[in-house]
């Protein structure tokens, strides 16, 4: 009997299909995303952050996306190379000579997409950040071009998020299977309704949003709404807040640090 019930749920999950890390299995698995690697351990979005949050077994390594003046996808947070590197200036305005130039911290170098998916291949699984750029949709066609080059999305290895509703509809326009994670402002999520929730689902399958407001009545509305759930943090909260998302049953949560949320999961089961 035991083992029909078993092979029961072995054939739901394999009619549920999508994602292989994303669709966890039965019991509780949250997947574990390393917020621009294992950015408090080492300089953020470099190749040793995400070398180390693959060392401690994050599920994806994170990746936020920005375009370099002459064109080329790399890995960056912010506007400006100030805060993460020794040099000045918008990110945007840099060609990608200019950008290899910098110092990223520890004497790495700021990556491109594609280098880091050389580098780490399919030993990863990737959860990468579009945005809008000044309004307009830039990276979109360049983003499914080289996940589908190095068969990222046939290989379910691949998630894309964004704040921008936009963009995750042209990314869905043009591949149907990547899974989508439509990442929620704080004044969406304070006010997030079924309404939204189902027009959400009409293109993205994961709601993120900030931990602080992921209590426990917005975490049932999502899932009863038949969506997944990943929770961000404020970097002063992660300590206070991971172990309430995980009692709470998000289906991802960031880290920071991939070694110690696992270690915080281990210890609540
Ligand atoms: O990426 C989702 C979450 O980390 C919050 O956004 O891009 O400000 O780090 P970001």
């Amino acid at each position: 009997m035991k083992k029909l019930k078993y092979l029961a749920v072995i054939a739901l999950l394999s009619i549920s299909g999508g994602c292989s890390v994303i669709h966890a299995s039965a019991g509780y698995h949250p997947v574990l995303i390393a917020h621009r690697g294992s950015s408090a351990i080492e300089p953020e979005h470099t190749a040793l952050s995400y070398a180390r949050a693959i060392k401690d077994k994050a599920d994806y390594i994170e990746i936020d996306l920005r375009e370099t003046k002459d064109g080329h996808l790399i890995a960056i947070h912010d506007k400006t190379v100030d805060r993460t590197t020794d040099g000045k200036g918008m990110t945007d305005d840099l060609s990608l000579a200019q950008i290899k130039k910098l110092n990223a911290g520890k004497g790495e170098k700021i990556l491109t997409l594609e280098e880091i998916i050389q580098k780490f291949g399919q030993t990863a699984n990737y959860y990468i950040e579009t945005r809008e750029s000044n309004g307009s949709l830039v990276m979109e066609k360049k983003l499914i071009d080289i996940l589908q080059k190095h068969k990222l999305i046939s290989s379910h290895k691949a998630v894309i998020e964004s704040f921008s509703g936009k963009s995750l509809k042209k990314v869905r326009s043009m591949d149907k299977k990547v899974p989508l994670v439509r990442l929620l402002k704080d004044n969406e999520a304070e006010e997030i309704n079924d309404k939204q929730l189902q027009t959400i689902r009409t293109y993205a399958d994961t709601v993120g949003l900030n931990a602080k407001l992921a209590n426990e009545a917005v975490v049932k509305r999502i899932h009863h709404n038949k969506m997944k759930v990943h929770v961000f943090f404020d970097k002063e909260d992660e300590h206070t807040l991971t172990p309430i998302m995980l009692k709470q049953k998000a289906d991802g949560v960031f880290t920071n640090n991939p070694a110690y949320t696992r270690g915080v999961l281990q210890n609540s089961k």
